[in-house]
C-alpha cells in the first residue's frame, strides 16, 4: 500500500511516496529517475547497520550499481569536515552532475547529503531515503539542506530541492520509542498550525500510530506532507507562509541551545513543549481561548510525550536568559523577532508584534512548576 504527495514547483516538481516496503522496491521506483544505471548511497552507522543491505539488494536488483558510505550517526556529523568528506568522495566515485545520490538516513543525513548534491557539480541529483518520523514529515521535504557553524545549527545551507521522496514507514518499526515520538511532535504541528481536523484525527488516532498500525501512520505522514507540500509551494524560500512551519521553533531553538543540542532533548522533544508554549503565550495575550493550550497539553502528555519546561532533566536558565537566547535565531529580522502565534488549534500566523514580558512570564511560569 504506498501513497503520493507531490510537491508542484514547475520544474523542480517531485513526488513523495509514502507507504510500507518500499525500501524493498526502491530500485524500481528510483530507476525512472536516473540518467544512468548507479548511485551512491550515503547514510550513517545506524541505519546502515540495519537496512543498507536491504538497499543495494533492491537496488540491485532493478540493475543499478551502486556505491555506498557509512557516516558517524548523531548531529555532529552536520559539520563542514564530513561535508567535505563526503563531497571529495562522491568526485573521487566519478558521480557526475545526471547522476544521483540517495541520503538514507534521518535529519542529519538528509540536511548534510543534501546540501552535499547542492554544491557538487554546481548540483546533482538526490533522492531522499528518509528513515525517521521526524525527517518522512519534515526534513526531508522542501528542499532545506544544511550543515551546522560553531555559532549555531544549519547556518550554512541552501534550498535545493531532491528529485524524489521515499519514506517506507516500516523502517519506522526499529526506531526507540523515544524517537519515533519526537517525531510526532511535528506531526502534532502540523495540526495546530493549519489543520484543526487533523489535530481532531491525531487525538482519537495518535495512539494506535504510536503503537505500529501501519495505515495510521501512513496517513499522518501522508497529511503531514501535504500540508508541507502546500506550504512550500506557496513559499518555497520562507519569505512569508513558509515560518509557519516553524510553529513553537522560535522556543524550541532556545530550549536546545539552553541543553547544549544534548540527549537531554531532542528537537521534536522541544518542538512539542515549543507548540504547548506557542498556544499558551497566545492564550495570554488573548489570540485564542484558555482552552486551546490546554487542550494541546492534553493530547501530548496522553502519547506520553515531554510536554512541559518540568519535563527537561536538568538544570535551565532563567526566564530572561531563554528570551536572550531566542534573540540568536535565525528568524530574526533586523532585531526583531518573529513568533508564530495561533487564533486557535489549526489557526496559526506569523507575527513581530509579541509582548517580550508576556514570553518571559510564561517562561517563568513553566520554571516555577519545574
Ligand atoms: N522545517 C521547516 C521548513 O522546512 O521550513
Amino acid at each position: 500500500m504506498s501513497v503520493t504527495v507531490h510537491v508542484p514547483l514547475g520544474d523542480r516538481a517531485y513526488d513523495i511516496r509514502i507507504g510500507a516496503g518500499l525500501l524493498a522496491q526502491a530500485g524500481d521506483l528510483i530507476a525512472p529517475h536516473l540518467a544512468r544505471p548507479r548511485v551512491a548511497i550515503v547514510t550513517d552507522t545506524i541505519v546502515g547497520a540495519k537496512h543498507l543491505a536491504a538497499l543495494e539488494r533492491a537496488c540491485s536488483g532493478a540493475g543499478i550499481a551502486t556505491v555506498s558510505k557509512t557516516l558517524p550517526a548523531g548531529e555532529a556529523t552536520k559539520s563542514w569536515a564530513h561535508l567535505q568528506e563526503v563531497v571529495e568522495w562522491l568526485i573521487s566515485e566519478k558521480i557526475e552532475r545526471n547522476d544521483t545520490v540517495i541520503a538514507f538516513g534521518g535529519g542529519v543525513i538528509g540536511d548534510l547529503v543534501g546540501f552535499a548534491a547542492a554544491i557538487l557539480r554546481r548540483g546533482v541529483r538526490f533522492v531522499q531515503m528518509p528513515t525517521s518520523l521526524l525527517a518522512q514529515v519534515d526534513s526531508s521535504v522542501g528542499g532545506k539542506t544544511a550543515i551546522n557553524s560553531l555559532s549555531g545549527k544549519n547556518l550554512i545551507g541552501a534550498f535545493y530541492q531532491p528529485k524524489l521522496v521515499l519514506a517506507d514507514v516500516s523502517v519506522l518499526e526499529t526506531l526507540a520509542s523515544r524517537d519515533f515520538l519526537a517525531g510526532y511532535g511535528e506531526v502534532v504541528k502540523y495540526g495546530l498550525l493549519g489543520n484543526a481536523g487533523f489535530f481532531e484525527w491525531l487525538e482519537e488516532n495518535g495512539p494506535a500510530l504510536a503503537a505500529g498500525d501501519v495505515e495510521k501512520r501512513i496517513e499522518a505522514v501522508r497529511v503531514s506532507c501535504q500540508m508541507k507540500a502546500d506550504i512550500v509551494a506557496r513559499d518555497e524560500t520562507e519569505q512569508g507562509d513558509r515560518a509557519l512551519l516553524n510553529l513553537g521553533h522560535t522556543f524550541c531553538h532556545a530550549l536546545e541551545a539552553a541543553t547544549g543540542y544534548s540527549d537531554r532533548l531532542l528537537h521534536g522533544e522541544g518542538v512539542a513543549i515549543g507548540c504547548a508554549l506557542a498556544f499558551e503565550t497566545s492564550s495570554r495575550l488573548g489570540l485564542c481561548s484558555q482552552e486551546d493550550p490546554s487542550r494541546v497539553r492534553a493530547h501530548l502528555k496522553a502519547m506520553g510525550m515531554k510536554t512541559d519546561l518540568a519535563d527537561i532533566p536538568g538544570d535551565l536558565p532563567s526566564a530572561a536568559e531563554l528570551v536572550a537566547l531566542m534573540g540568536q535565531d535565525k528568524k530574526v529580522i533586523e532585531g526583531r523577532l518573529r513568533f508564530i502565534m495561533a487564533r486557535g488549534i489549526g489557526a496559526a500566523f506569523v507575527t513581530e508584534d509579541v509582548d517580550p514580558d508576556v514570553v518571559t512570564k510564561v517562561l517563568e511560569d513553566g520554571l516555577a512548576s519545574r
